[in-house]
């Protein structure tokens, strides 16, 4: 029977093929259609299975809205020039996509009757309002992607269940405490291109919120690095801000990054010792700032492998810049550095400063190479 619908899924043949990759993707990731289903949890260690027996009556698609088109448990409303949400989405639906519509609100009734809803997608419109009951009655929903409208805020009362929320470019001046509250299982956030500046995003606001991995933060007003996010990041994007200088404490909370991006910042200064709060590190991109010189510490960052460094003002290179005095310190060698677009002259480089890179091609000094 899950197979049948996973089945089913695949053969939808349809105008919008990436977002039900994406579906698909997030449903096989989290072997949801392959799991036996739990008997009685809400955890995602078990997601609860999508009910794949025989519809009952209620939840045939006799009643697939107007200008929509519905398949398996699949409506899609996309690109229909909608004002609202239309009444009558069958009951039994797992992905609502009302992408690219003219939708100015969400009110109170507009998603009751939808227990088994799992990804709902509201990209691209006009939506101003989320009524603070508008998810009452929704407890399995795991994406909501609400990028590209006009929200103030992000909404009150979200679905606690969720594990990924979208809310790019929007209007978002404050992230006010309490406002994930619940949301124990969000693993991604995605809240870039909204107005708010590091001060805004109040303390507490993260609370309650304890496996985010993941958190796009860019294209904003960000003018210093947020000290206060969730403890357990393993990425960070911090790219296309205002930030100017990375002081020593800014790291502090966030030991398990694996990934750091701060290109395309104003950063001149980066203060010692800021990064060795961050011995997980892989991958640092500090291109296209205003770096003198390559951060301190960063020799000892025993498994940073690729280290963003282009478009920089940097103009000298120490021998013991990129790599530890002891080689065997320096756990997985680098696979790249990237220098190229730095007033240093590369042939004041000694060689040796590249001695813990691996490959031949692991260090791009660009037009400075001839
Ligand atoms: C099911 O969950 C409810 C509340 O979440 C709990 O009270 C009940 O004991 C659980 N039943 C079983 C069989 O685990
Ligand atoms: C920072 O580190 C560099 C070299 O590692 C050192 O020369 C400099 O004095 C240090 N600055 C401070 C403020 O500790
Ligand atoms: C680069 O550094 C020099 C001094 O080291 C400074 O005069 C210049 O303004 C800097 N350029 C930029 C783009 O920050």
């Amino acid at each position: 029977m899950k197979t049948l619908v996973f089945l089913s899924i695949v053969a939808l043949s349809s105008a919008k093929p990436s977002l039900e990759k994406e579906f698909l993707h997030f449903l096989a990731e989290r072997d949801i259609l392959l799991q036996d289903p739990p008997q009685n949890t809400t955890d995602i260690s078990q997601p609860e299975q999508i009910s794949t027996a025989a519809p009952r009556a209620d939840d045939r698609f006799f009643t697939c809205p107007l200008k929509c088109v519905c398949q398996v448990r699949v409506v899609q409303c996309s690109d229909a020039g909608l004002t609202s949400v239309p009444a009558d989405i069958p009951k039994g639906t797992v992905m609502l996509d009302l992408q690219n519509n003219k939708i100015k609100e969400i009110k109170e009734g507009d998603l009751k009757n939808l227990p088994s809803l799992y990804a709902l997608y509201l990209v691209n419109n006009r939506i101003t309002k989320i009524h603070p009951k508008a998810f009452r009655s929704i407890k399995h929903l795991k994406l909501l992607y609400l990028s590209w409208n006009l929200l103030p805020q992000i909404p009150t009362n979200l679905p606690t269940s969720l594990l990924e929320l979208r809310i790019d470019d929007n209007k978002i001046k404050k992230i006010q405490k309490g406002s994930f509250k619940g949301m124990k299982f969000l693993h991604v956030l995605e809240i870039s291109g909204n107005p708010f500046d590091t001060t805004d995003i109040e303390p507490g606001a993260f609370d309650g919120v304890l496996r985010l991995i993941y958190i796009r933060m860019s294209e904003g007003k960000l003018s210093s690095v947020p000290k206060n996010l969730p403890s357990n990041l393993y990425e960070l994007n911090l790219d296309h801000n205002r930030i100017s200088s990375i002081e020593r404490e800014d790291f502090r909370r966030y030991k398990d990054l694996y990934r750091l991006d701060l290109s395309y910042n104003q950063i001149k200064k980066i203060e010692n010792g800021s990064l060795a709060y961050l011995p997980n590190l892989r991958q640092i991109h500090l291109e296209n700032n205003a770096v003198k010189k390559v951060p301190a510490s960063v020799r000892n960052l025993k498994y940073l492998q690729t280290l963003y460094l282009h478009n920089n003002n940097i103009s000298k290179i120490e021998v013991d810049d990129f790599c530890p005095k002891e080689l065997e310190i320096k756990k997985l060698h680098y696979s790249g550095i990237s220098l190229y677009g730095n007033p240093v002259k590369h042939w004041e480089i000694q060689p040796a400063s590249f001695r813990c890179v691996s490959g031949a091609h692991g260090v791009q000094l660009g037009n400075f190479k001839k």
